[in-house]
């Protein structure tokens, strides 16, 4: 068995992050979301895996090499455009050749991983499996209608009015056979091949599509909101590890893991929570469910909820940084000059909100 992870897409939803870098690479508890997808999918016993590019394909190259981080091979197929997840599908054909294989949304994030599914599909009896799960915004999704004897009568892609409030998880079991729906059917509306309408053909078709209601944790996480629960979901799951160093002046308390080189001085880290290496915490208050990745600097500010990316800063601010995402390299910090009025270059689609 095979495995494709799809990792292009444009990602806006989580813009500006994903004007510079891609989606499935932003860290959730310090680590690339698509790191966890590659994990879970080695994990079931697969090792030979096909990751979907796009515009971020030398980004997606970079941070997963060949595979072999993972004991697993990594084969990389371009795609020309987002033309949706059917269309990922069909130029992984010759890549799958002949062999069943798992499709996992790179973005997606699984607490339980997908060894159960994996298996019980391995054991036979249908040409595909979808995972469902129960969710209370329905019309964000793929949904799925069953029929009394719990079979799937009818897929839909994120409709106004969803007969149900099963949406399909990012993890889908397919047999060759996919290949003949994906090849029959035709553009959205939105002018994407869509995977529920390459389902909906084998459904409709008489094939067997087995569906699993999921009842763990699994979270899609195309925006910010989602970024910050997936990011609670996974501190919660973090053992302790502090490499760093901290001051007689400094506090910690909880489960935390800080990286080499981190110092902490006259600060108070609040778990659980994540400092990544050489970062700076000065005169700070860290709460629980911060992410902070390496080389960051929190001086003379509180931060909590968050995530930090790579290199970011936050100095003298004073105040409290909560539900916050900063990017890479970003900064924010109290200036001595008058007039004392803000001052900021944000990105396309930013934003701030002042109290
Ligand atoms: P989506 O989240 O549906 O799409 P997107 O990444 O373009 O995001 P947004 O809606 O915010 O613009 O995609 C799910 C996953 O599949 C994500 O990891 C990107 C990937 N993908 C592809 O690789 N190729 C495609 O054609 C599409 C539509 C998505």
């Amino acid at each position: 068995m095979k495995a494709l992870i799809l990792a292009g897409g444009k990602g806006t939803r989580l813009r500006p992050i994903t004007f510079t870098r891609a989606k499935q690479l932003v860290p959730v508890a310090n680590k690339p979301i698509l790191f966890y997808a590659i994990e879970a999918i080695r994990d079931a016993g697969i090792t030979d895996i096909g990751v979907i590019v796009g515009d971020t394909a030398e980004e997606v190259r970079e941070a997963l090499g060949d595979g072999s981080h993972w004991g697993a091979s990594i084969t990389y197929i371009p795609q020309e455009a987002p033309l949706g997840l059917a269309h990922a599908v069909k130029i992984a054909e010759d890549f799958m050749a002949g062999e069943p294989f798992v499709m996992y949304l790179g973005d997606n994030l699984i607490a339980d991983g997908i060894t159960r599914f994996v298996d019980e599909f391995r054991e036979g009896g249908c040409e595909a499996q979808i995972l469902l799960a129960h969710v209370p915004n329905a019309s964000q999704f793929g949904v799925a209608e069953l029929a009394d004897d719990g079979s799937i009568k009818r897929l839909i892609e994120k409709p106004a009015n969803p007969p149900s409030d099963l949406a399909l998880v990012g993890v889908y079991l397919f047999s060759n056979s996919v290949f003949e729906a994906v090849n029959a059917i035709e553009p959205s509306a939105r002018g994407e091949l869509e995977i529920t309408d390459a389902i909906q053909w084998l459904v409709d078709q008489n094939r067997v599509v087995r569906p699993h209601v999921i009842s763990g944790w699994w979270k899609d996480t195309g925006k910010l909101e989602d970024m910050l629960e997936a990011n609670r979901i996974m501190l919660d799951l973090i053992s302790s590890e502090v490499l760093g160093e901290k001051d007689e002046n400094s506090e910690i308390h909880g489960r935390v893991r800080i990286g080499e080189g981190t110092r902490l001085v006259n600060s108070i880290l609040r778990g659980p929570a994540i400092i990544g290496e050489n970062c700076e915490i000065v005169n700070a208050y860290i709460g629980p469910y911060s992410s902070v990745g390496d080389g960051c600097k929190i001086l003379g500010s509180e931060l909590e909820h968050s995530i930090m990316l790579g290199g970011s800063r936050i100095e003298d601010c004073g105040s409290r940084f909560t539900d916050s995402l900063f990017g890479v390299n970003a900064v924010v910090r109290k200036a001595d000059r008058v007039p004392a009025a803000y001052h900021v270059m944000l990105g396309d689609n930013s934003e701030v909100e002042i109290v």
